[in-house]
């Protein structure tokens, strides 16, 4: 009995190193110089990804440097404070560690580089517009991708032998095809000439 508690000890002790480890991967400064006021001590010039400054002069180059915190992130190599996510979501590379980055929730997209705000991701036959949201494609355009501007319709096949057999929509190009050789119909009576406009009647 006791045998497997100490092996499960052991287990918790090993997968508790492990993620230590994972951690300690991603945390601190990556690049430093020597810092010229103070003799001994080592600067950081660039962070971790992820990491903002902790301490302006140091001797340990893992404690210049701190991941953001939950709900803020940074992009910049050498940051002195994370950005907060607004209205974003903050995102770990893997589940385990930091550092945190902003990303949106399924469904919307990030607005710009920062991600500072998330947007509406657009379907296929809408575009976004500049309030953020989406539009269906104007006449004349479509887009088959998600979350793209709507292109015009080509006005010909790419291969000259083919024909247009769908107009397009919205979310689809024009297709083409090789014409097909007219298929045999069933026969049917021959129509009769019209007798269009010889009433007389007015
Ligand atoms: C993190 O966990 C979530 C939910 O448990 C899972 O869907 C996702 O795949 C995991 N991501 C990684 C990188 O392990
Ligand atoms: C547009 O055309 C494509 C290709 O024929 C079709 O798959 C799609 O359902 C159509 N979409 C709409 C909105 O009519």
């Amino acid at each position: 009995r006791m045998t497997g508690f100490f092996w499960m000890l052991g287990l918790t002790l090993l997968a508790q190193g492990f993620l230590c480890i994972l951690g300690d991967v991603e945390v601190g400064c990556k690049k430093w110089v020597p810092d010229t006021q103070v003799k001994g001590n080592i600067k950081c010039v660039e962070c971790r990804p992820g990491n903002r400054v902790a301490q302006q002069s140091g001797t340990n180059p893992q404690e210049l440097c701190t991941p953001c915190e939950r709900g803020t992130y940074t992009l910049k190599s050498l940051a002195f404070e994370c950005a907060s996510c607004t209205q974003c979501i903050a995102l770990s590379h893997s589940n385990f560690s930091f550092p945190y980055f902003c990303g949106c929730k399924k469904g919307l997209r990030c607005g710009n580089a920062e991600c500072s705000f998330c947007v509406d991701e657009c379907g296929k036959g809408q575009e976004p517009t500049k309030k953020r949201d989406c539009a269906p494609c104007p006449k004349g355009t479509f887009n088959d991708q998600i979350h793209q501007k709507c292109k015009p319709f080509s006005t010909r096949c790419p291969d000259p032998t083919h024909i247009i057999v769908f107009k397009g929509n919205t979310s689809s190009d024009i297709l083409c095809e090789f014409p097909q050789p007219p298929t045999t119909l069933p026969v049917t009576n021959p129509e009769k000439p019209g007798k269009r406009g010889t009433s007389g009647c007015c």
